[in-house]
């Protein structure tokens, strides 16, 4: 195999055969096919594509780079779900221990925030102590005894994606539907789940700026995953205002807690249900979307998810004392609020505006070494369509120095506009990919 000559072929517009993609995949994670070829092929793959074949191909080398999670010791059907990012985006947190109580198993493999969007991983980091790197057997033992478990990508899971994530990132090669699908079905794949249900976002908070390429993301997966023997299904859902009313780690983990009490924010409570549903009816524990709906509103309000998300925390050696007493979780040092201009109606509130503040407070990172602030972001996010008064706040800022508080102001001065006429909220939820 002659590196320079396949990333020719895909260069011209050609199909790679399957041998080409495993050789360069295998030269590539074992370090003999140096970065630049990667790279020069992923800028090939970014401008021609990849047939539905030569996908498949892609994520089966990329998941074979490694090793494979032997799940087959957790009885109960194993169910994940996957978001492909943004801002806000909590819904993992809540709804991995409300299935897990509801019956399944969740072997959740998360990852960190980069660019714009937020990172589950870096969430859950903001509850002092909390583990997410534990190895594969402890993995494993958690979920036995809590149903779930929320951890990250390990040094031999898809080593190939790892490498290659890192190398799209600074090489501008991120919004390609053939690498985001395979890069995320190979660690999926990976971990030994029965079904999976993916939230593809679309908007200015997501790579995806358009749904009709959020809805051909999701088709490529679900097509992914469905040639592998997986139950699946995908939701392509809005993401051109933040999920929820805070955006930032331990903010998040607050407005977490108090979904799990049963207090969450409409949307991001309609979302976790919806997807949290599909999970259950893909494996079986309920017979259609309704009623599986119907069990997992009760398993919210009465506390027994609250109780596994709880358990979870522990067992991942978690301060579980923050989900009595949020206040245990880091605070920042300033609160300043962004007040309405005028009377009227929220127009938009920008994610990707928002997500920009985040960044300049230092709740997410710009590099990959970079460490987050846990304490800062945004909270009290107005919605699109709720009336608001001159001088109400909009949001509020959440800095831990003066300079980053001056640097995050003017992206939220531009994320919000108010209308004086009555707006309608967008549709959260759009087509459903199974
Ligand atoms: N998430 C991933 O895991 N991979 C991508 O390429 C994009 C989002």
């Amino acid at each position: 195999m002659v590196p320079q000559w396949i990333i020719e072929k895909k260069r011209d517009g050609e199909s790679l055969a399957e041998a080409d993609i495993r050789a360069f995949i295998d030269g590539y994670t074992r370090g003999d096919i140096p970065d630049y070829q990667m790279s020069a092929l992923a800028m090939a793959i970014y401008f021609q594509g990849m047939s539905t074949e030569e996908v498949a191909v892609l994520t089966d080398a990329m998941m074979r780079s490694g090793e494979l999670v032997d799940t087959s010791a957790i009885t109960r059907p194993k169910v994940d779900k996957h978001s492909t990012g943004g801002i806000g985006d909590k819904v993992s947190l809540i709804l991995a221990p409300l299935v897990a109580c509801c019956g399944v198993a969740v072997p959740m493999l998360s990852g960190r925030g980069l660019g714009i969007t937020g990172g589950t991983l870096d969430k859950l980091e903001s509850i002092p102590g909390y583990r997410t790197d534990l190895d594969i057997d402890r993995f494993l033992e958690v979920i036995d005894t809590c149903g779930c478990s929320i951890i990250g990508q390990t040094a031999t899971l898809a080593p190939a994606d790892k490498k290659l994530y890192a190398l799209r990132d600074v090489t501008g090669t991120v919004p390609s539907i053939p690498l985001i699908a395979a890069s995320i079905m190979s660690k999926k794949l990976a971990e030994g789940m029965d079904a999976l249900v993916l939230d593809v976002k679309w908007g200015s908070g997501a790579f995806m700026k358009t749904p009709a390429l959020a809805t051909e993301l999701a088709d490529t997966m679900v097509r992914i995953g469905t040639a592998a023997g997986k139950g699946m299904a995908a939701i392509v859902t809005d993401m051109n205002q933040p999920l929820g009313r805070t955006a930032g780690n331990a903010l998040e983990v607050v407005e977490t807690i108090e979904t799990l009490r049963g207090n969450g924010p409409a949307d991001l409570v309609d979302i976790t249900l919806e997807l949290a549903a599909h999970m259950l009816t893909l494996t079986g524990i309920a017979p259609d979307i309704a009623i599986a709906r119907d069990r997992l509103t009760a398993a919210l309000n009465d506390g027994r998810a609250l109780d596994t998300f709880k358990e979870m925390v522990a067992l991942q050696g978690g301060d579980c004392a923050v989900i009595d007493d949020p206040s245990r979780l880091p605070v920042a040092a300033h609160q300043k609020p962004c007040p309405a201009p005028g009377d009227g109606f929220i127009g938009a509130a920008d994610a990707e505006a928002i997500g920009r503040a985040c960044i300049a407070l230092g709740a997410g990172r710009q590099r990959v070494e970079d460490r987050v602030d846990h304490a800062v972001g945004i909270s009290g996010i107005l919605k699109i369509g709720e009336p608001v008064s001159q001088g109400q706040p909009m949001a509020i800022i959440h800095a831990n120095s003066q300079a980053t508080l001056d640097a995050a102001r003017p992206f939220m001065v531009t994320a919000f506009q108010v209308s004086a006429d009555p707006v309608v909220p967008p549709d959260l939820m759009g087509k459903v990919i199974t």
